[in-house]
């Protein structure tokens, strides 16, 4: 058995993946890597930038590039976009170094959540029933992912727990 011992988040839009990965770094005292930030400081560049001048195509081979990165490293939690496992190819590179954790909540909790939506150029000039079809087209991709996790009537320090728990039971279970 590999050592898998990252922990690695996803899930759509707003699902809570980077406020939840950050407790969750800082109560294990592991780093925490989010592949945007990673894209972010490599380009010096925003997400929302990458997108307007080099489009999304671009944007995921970028995001192509950073998982394969990340995924070098051991010890992690990793918070992916919210597109990022939805590639078979990420997902595979990902599932090699570590347990994933898809997080979900009810869609008008992550519209909620994702404030103003001004950053995230894949939500940006939607509306909301706009947004709601982008989630629904990308349902059974989620849905194929393992450890999903209803976060809507959690808050995230509660989230952050239950993964910790989680992952340790998944962690005691392939070691034995
Ligand atoms: C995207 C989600 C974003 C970011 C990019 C594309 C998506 O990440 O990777 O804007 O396709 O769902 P967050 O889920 O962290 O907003």
């Amino acid at each position: 058995m590999p050592i898998r011992d990252n922990i690695i988040l996803t899930g759509f839009m707003g699902s809570g993946k980077s406020t939840v990965g950050d407790l969750i770094a800082n109560r294990l005292g592991r780093a925490f890597i989010d592949t945007d930030v990673k894209i972010e400081e490599e380009q010096n560049q925003t997400i929302s930038n990458i997108f307007k001048e080099k489009g999304e195509e671009y944007f995921r081979t970028l995001e192509k590039l950073a998982v394969a990165d990340i995924c070098r490293n051991n010890g992690l939690v990793i918070a992916t976009g919210g597109g990022t496992l939805l590639n078979k190819d990420n997902l595979k590179i990902m599932e090699q170094t570590g347990i994933i954790f898809c997080l979900t909540a009810s869609i008008d909790i992550m519209i909620d959540r994702m404030g103003n939506r001004k950053s995230r150029p894949k939500a940006a000039e939607k509306n909301r029933n706009a947004i709601i079809e982008l989630y629904e087209s990308r349902l059974s991709g989620y849905n194929n992912l393992p450890n999903i996790i209803d976060t809507s009537e959690k808050s995230a320090s509660e989230t952050a727990e239950l993964v910790i728990n989680l992952y340790n039971k998944i962690i005691e279970i392939h070691s034995q």
